[in-house]
């Protein structure tokens, strides 16, 4: 069968040929791959800046944001069926017994940084026709969310990061009996950093929760992702075009900052902006470049006096990817358009090399397996 490679050694990214999975325990599952998503993350893995191959392997198949249909389950496998639609977790705990999250089933908080990601680290990935992997990593999902259910791993970082706000937004015991379950309600002013498709998912995700949400990003409006931004009932600020009243608006009284573009430059100077008893969401990975300078006292007096928190988030468990999948649902209900508007194109894997080296533009660009083509499995 044919996967999308990454060879770091002889710096090659290739559709190569790779032989096709089988089931060899009882609970696994077998599923033919429909749409991998493409984001920064496959982008540096294929400028060799990240990523790592499986133990013995020259390469490494790419693909982390998935969508795949079950088309064969182990004796022991129950609860996915063939014919469903699942989107499969990425990271995979390590093997050492003194960590505790690995061992509690939350490898999204490893201590040890020995578990594996799917496509990323230490195993192959799903930029192919057909996986294989045990049916406690698979999420169902509802057959009217096809098209759109490959977007279920972006929003999975939000996912998390709100569990995460939920539960040190306690720490506030006069916010505690106004919201037993989540932020619905509660008028908080959030700012997210980045219009890419993690931002912008964040931000539907803010706005479901009832906040009042700017989207802050480089492009001058109107371009795609600030049509979506209005359309969902958010507001769209682009660099160097927030006008006076927006700022006398924003200046302190930003509760929630939820950063999605990697720059370090523009989160240090956003977190000046941080209102009291507010929280700063970082989620970029930036590559390591040269030292910046950073207002260290104005931002360390603040963090102090203004009883701040910065965190920051990775991966995520279970529970956030069925909390994702609920979301989308969600999201399909309330803005059908824009939430299709967020997928600007469609590709065959033999065109994932080309986009990956070279300058993608849209927001999510989608590798779609043709089954068609698919000839053995
Ligand atoms: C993926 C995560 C992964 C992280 C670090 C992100 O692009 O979505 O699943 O944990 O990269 O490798």
């Amino acid at each position: 069968m044919k996967a999308v490679a990454v060879f770091p050694r002889t710096k090659e990214v290739r559709v190569i040929e790779h032989e096709v999975p089988h089931i060899t325990e009882q609970g696994q599952v077998k599923l033919r791959m429909l749409d991998i998503g493409l984001c920064g993350t496959d982008k540096e893995i294929c400028a060799f800046e990240y990523g790592t191959p499986p133990p013995g392997s020259d390469y490494l198949v790419i693909g982390h944001e998935s969508l795949g249909e079950v088309i064969e389950v182990g004796p022991a496998a129950s609860r996915v069926k063939v014919g469903d639609l699942v989107v499969t977790t990425v990271r995979r705990p390590c093997p050492h017994p003194e960590c505790r999250p690995c061992r509690s089933g939350y490898p999204d908080f490893c201590t040890t940084g020995d578990y594996t990601e799917r496509g990323i680290k230490g195993e192959h990935g799903f930029m192919t026709e057909y996986v294989v992997d045990d049916e406690r990593y698979m999420h169902v999902v509802p057959p009217e969310l096809r098209d759109v259910a490959v977007l279920t791993e972006p929003l999975t970082i939000a996912e998390k990061a709100r569990d995460q706000t939920r539960q040190i937004m306690r720490r506030l015991p006069w916010l505690n009996s106004e919201i037993p379950e989540d932020m619905r309600g509660l008028s908080l002013t959030t700012v997210v950093l980045g219009a890419g498709p993690v931002g912008l998912l964040g931000a539907m995700a803010l706005i479901v929760g009832g906040c009042d949400t700017y989207v802050y990003a480089l492009a001058p409006a109107p371009n795609p992702s600030s049509d979506i931004v209005e359309a969902i009932g958010g507001k769209y600020l682009s660099q160097g075009k927030v006008s006076v009243e927006t700022q006398k608006a924003l200046f302190g009284h930003i509760h929630l900052v939820y950063e999605a573009t990697g720059v370090s430059r523009l989160a240090f100077e956003v977190l000046k902006l941080l209102g009291p008893n507010s929280m700063f969401i970082v989620t970029g990975v930036p590559s390591l470049k040269a030292p910046i300078g950073v207002d260290a006292d104005l931002l360390m007096r603040n963090i102090v006096l203004k009883n701040q928190i910065v965190f920051g988030t990775v991966n995520a468990s279970s529970e956030n990817f069925d909390e994702a999948i609920n979301d989308i649902g969600v999201f399909h209900q309330r803005w059908p358009q824009s939430l299709r508007a967020l997928i600007t194109s469609r590709f065959s894997p033999e065109e994932a090399p080309g986009l990956l080296l070279g300058k993608i533009g849209g927001i999510k660009n989608v590798i779609t397996v043709d089954s068609a083509t698919s000839r053995e499995h």
